[in-house]
């Protein structure tokens, strides 16, 4: 049996340990007196001992019939056992006990089998009822927990939407345990009896414990306040569920108490009606899609087609003889859904009142904003909007400048002054790592010393970036305000909309971060550590700041925006975005102009199926969410783990770690990778509390340097062209793999049998080579892996695009539309001339956005100086694409004459 250690989720130990069961009793069961027969019945013991304290957390098998099989092995009921288990084993591999009874004996089995689950047709499945578990808490004796089960499950009716069963788990720990364990249970019913402790002692289940906080919080708890408090750390670790509470407490008494996500309270413990309709209606209001219902209703409805979209009703494609093959592909709902119409029970993304509007608040309400926004263009859109919407020409605003271009564009459009912040580089890798927080409050503080303050309107930040490194938001946007209380904040999580699911992963994100910083400047707590702070920082000067964890004021204002590519990371159609808001301010300052820059950028003929697409996601997210990101973590760690201890793979690839791709001084745990083939897993939830900067753990980058191929050549000669493996961003000398909530454990297999295939092709050919090819190989490994062009910073603006040089800001709107005059601009051809502009003083300008791919940000941007350390980086890039540079023309820059009546001056030639 593999020790716990090995497994990176008490999941996959789960369902390891049940096919372990299956493998071992039905062994046995063929061969009672064979020679293995001992060793199989101590297996078989030591897996009913470890499955007991898990399977207590789950409604299948269920522990009545989990201690059947038990009693049948201690009898000797070989084969019964072996059936029983292969059939447990079977149905929560396929699912199949969420869609019905599943007996465990022969007799009944045989008339059940019929049915086999994985040839259900799609149609089929939607018809069946959706399945969860409620988790009843309440110390109860096994007498009394039979009764409450009958009792609750009497109450079921043949027309209730959803199946559910009952899971009863005695103690408050319990309760966590199950809820971060059982990704089935979506209610929590807790009675009055519960006690405090769980008496589970296995590692892997009570680590769930860490995620609130540990169990330390709550020793000094009164039992009475048992029940409020599970109500309360339930809505910290899963906000999505429902949770009721059965008290014989006072009103007034629990009017008093935070009950978190409870929904209802119950002072009769027994009824039991009331109770299973409250659950049924929870689960209810999160399984509705407002829009997508209208969507599929319309398409039902017989209407004549007067208006445009000939595609409607796919009138255009049935009458036509020459794209029919395109009919037949989509088939017909799609086009039954197509309409320009938003009456008949539609809606206008423009100006919606019925059910996109509803849709938008359920959106809300499942990640946690007071607002949300769907777009139908993407995040590019998305961000362009926010930009807009609150930032006025002049206004200062700190970038991230490894940026998606989007924010460049939002920067020019809104006539911002830009100040361009520098992630810290991976020169290893020729990727950017995230701008250190030091970097940030350093030009904060020194805007303030300008006395431009007052100017500065908003930090962008992208979290988490491309390659997976990720902000301390909560931390980032304290100690920010405490230099600048109005401070607003835009996180781009265009790859990070699933982060909310995962509780480890949402801590990190915008709209939680906004929540509970809402509830901390609140509290008196913080107003006293804010006023002890001030004191002792009254005369501090800037190095002491740089080095102090800065409160901020209790009247500092939370205002944070997110723009998350929903179809990035979660079920949408493509294009399909959300913009979410968490500002104190929106409804007094920004509702007016949020809405003119909305108008500004949306379609008026925004895609009904990408709404509906949105809706849909966010029913699944809020059901079943954390299931799938936590599967994909899963997944993603196995994959980390595979490519780490596979020897042949170890000689051409690394995995890159957190400490590969984050520096000592920002991971103040110290911890430097997820998985080490000596300790088994780390928990990340601590580095996820505690560090500057973390790794989502499910981008996997891959430094393939070692194959003697750079990331680009073997992103499209290997992986795409000879094994169709697809993946989206190489750096010079590694390829990133992203999982999603759609990644398989097949097709995580898949890809580690593919890099096996690659190790053992390229050793064969490295035996087979000559010296001169073998030191050819050599050396090309060498040039990838160590001489890697350092990454260049971000040089400045030109002093014709700054208001003085006091501070960075520049001007990049003007250095954009005075390049639209070709008469402004110049090439420069980057082999020749422009060695002569430099090397005579001449100071450099670009009058273009230059953005090499990968990494696919600008390393150059209209108005910025060009200095010898991008000029080195460039000409050291060996990729084919790079967008705004033209070969055969040369670097296109600003002529001396063009800087020169910018800044109102001559030119030192022209002056003589
Ligand atoms: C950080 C970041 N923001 C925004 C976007 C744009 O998102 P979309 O493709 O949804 O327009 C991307 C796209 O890759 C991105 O990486």
């Amino acid at each position: 049996m593999q020790s716990v250690n090995d497994y990176y989720s008490a999941i996959q130990l789960r369902s390891d340990r049940w096919s372990s069961l299956r493998e071992a009793t039905g062994a046995l069961g063929r061969d009672p007196q064979g020679k293995k027969a001992d060793a199989l019945r101590s297996q078989i013991e030591e897996l009913f001992t470890s499955l007991a304290l898990i399977e207590r957390y789950w409604a299948f098998p269920g522990m009545q019939a989990f201690d059947h099989l038990r009693r049948q092995f201690e009898h000797g009921n070989l084969d019964d056992l072996a059936f029983g288990v292969h059939r447990v084993t079977r149905a929560l591999t396929t699912g199949a006990y969420r869609r019905r009874h599943i007996p465990l004996d022969r007799e009944s089995a045989e008339v059940d089998d019929h049915e086999d689950e994985a040839m259900l047709s799609p149609e089929a499945r939607a018809l069946t009822k959706p399945y969860f578990e409620v988790m009843i808490v309440d110390d109860l004796n096994e007498h009394q927990e039979r009764w409450l089960k009958t009792n609750v499950g009497r109450m079921r009716r043949f027309e209730d939407p959803f199946m559910y069963e009952t899971v009863i788990v005695p103690s408050l720990e319990d309760a966590l345990i199950g809820i971060l364990f059982n990704h089935n249970v979506q209610a929590v019913v807790v009675r009055p009896g519960l006690r405090l402790k769980s008496g589970v002692d296995l590692p892997i289940l009570k680590r769930y414990l860490n995620r609130v906080g540990g169990a330390e919080g709550l020793e000094g708890l009164k039992p009475e306040n048992f029940g409020a408090e599970l109500c309360r750390l339930i809505a910290s670790v899963r906000p999505e569920l429902d949770a009721y509470l059965v008290t014989d407490r006072s009103v007034e008494e629990i009017a008093g108490l935070d009950l978190g996500i409870c929904r209802r309270v119950f002072y009769n413990q027994e009824d039991f009606q009331e109770l299973h309709l409250n659950i049924l209606r929870g689960v209810q209001s999160r399984y509705k899609t407002p829009f997508f219902t209208a969507l599929v209703e319309y398409s039902k409805q017989p209407t004549g087609v007067f208006h445009a979209m000939p595609i409607s009703r796919g009138k255009s494609i049935s009458r036509s003889h020459w794209i029919q093959d395109m009919g037949a592909f989509y088939g017909p709902n799609i086009f039954m859904a197509e309409t320009s119409a938003t009456s008949g029970g539609l809606d206008s993304l423009l100006e919606p009142h019925g059910p996109i509007k509803k849709a938008q608040e359920l959106a809300a309400r499942a990640f946690g904003s007071k607002q949300t926004f769907f777009a139908t263009n993407g995040t590019s859109t998305c961000n362009k909007i926010v930009v807009q919407a609150l930032v006025r020409p002049g206004d200062i605003v700190l970038v991230d400048r490894d940026c998606h271009k989007s924010h460049h564009y939002g920067m020019v459009l809104a006539g911002a002054q830009v100040v361009y912040l520098d992630s810290y580089p991976l020169n290893d890798y020729s990727m950017y790592g995230a701008v250190p927080l030091r970097e940030i409050k350093h030009q904060l503080l020194a805007l303030k010393a300008a006395g431009k303050l007052d100017q500065v309107r908003m930090l962008l930040l992208t979290n988490c970036t491309f390659d997976g490194v990720v902000y301390n938001v909560e931390r980032v946007m304290e100690e920010c305000l405490a230099i600048k209380p109005d401070l607003i904040f835009l996180w781009d999580e265009a790859w990070f909309a699933f982060a909310r699911f995962g509780p480890t992963y949402r801590q990190r994100t915008g709209m939680n971060a906004a929540n509970v910083l809402r509830e901390r400047l609140k509290s008196p707590e913080h107003a006293k550590a804010y006023e002890k702070q001030a004191g002792k920082l009254k005369d501090a000067d800037d190095e002491k700041l740089l080095m102090t964890r800065l409160v901020p004021p209790p009247d500092a204002r939370v205002r944070v925006y997110t723009t998350q590519s929903t179809h990035k990371t979660l079920t949408s159609l493509r294009q399909g975005s959300m913009i979410h808001v968490n500002d104190q301010d929106f409804k007094g300052e920004v509702e007016q102009s949020f809405h003119e820059a909305y108008m500004t950028h949306t379609s008026t003929s925004p895609n009904y199926q990408i709404i509906a697409s949105l809706d849909v996601g966010r029913r699944q997210v809020e059901l079943e969410g954390f299931e799938f990101v936590q599967r994909q973590v899963e997944a993603a760690m196995s994959m980390r783990k595979a490519i780490s201890t596979h020897p042949l793979l170890q000689k051409y690839f690394k995995v890159l770690t957190a400490g590969d791709m984050i520096p000592d001084a920002y991971r103040e745990s110290g911890v430097e990778s997820y998985y080490d083939p000596h300790q088994g897993w780390t928990d990340i939830w601590e580095c996820w509390e505690k560090d500057e900067f973390v790794l989502d753990a499910t981008r996997v980058t891959l430094a393939v340097g070692g194959t003697g191929w750079d990331g680009d050549t073997f992103k499209t000669q290997i992986l795409m062209d000879k094994y169709g493996i697809q993946i989206n961003k190489t750096s010079r000398n590694t390829v990133l793999f992203m999982t999603n909530i759609g990644t398989t454990r097949s097709s995580v297999a898949y890809l580690i049998e593919v890099l096996v295939e690659i190790a053992k092709e390229l050793d064969d050919r490295l035996d087979d080579a000559s010296n001169m090819e073998r030191r050819a190989f050599e050396h090309r490994v060498k040039a990838l892996m160590e001489d890697l062009p350092p990454l260049p910073d971000f040089s400045r603006f030109h002093d014709a695009f700054r208001s003085d040089k006091v501070t960075i800001e520049g001007d990049i709107r003007t250095a954009f539309f005075l390049s639209y005059d070709e008469k402004n601009c110049d090439y420069l051809d980057l082999h020749g001339s422009i060695n002569e502009a430099m090397a005579s003083g001449r100071e450099v300008v670009s009058a273009s956005f230059i953005i090499p791919y990968p990494p696919g940000f600008p390393i150059l941007v209209p108005g910025q100086v060009v200095s010898a350390e991008i000029l080195a980086f460039m000409r050291a890039l060996d990729v084919n694409e790079i967008h705004g540079y033209r070969a055969d023309l040369g670097l296109r820059v600003f002529t001396d004459e063009a800087l020169a009546q910018r800044m109102g001056t001559k030119l030192p030639e022209a002056a003589e």
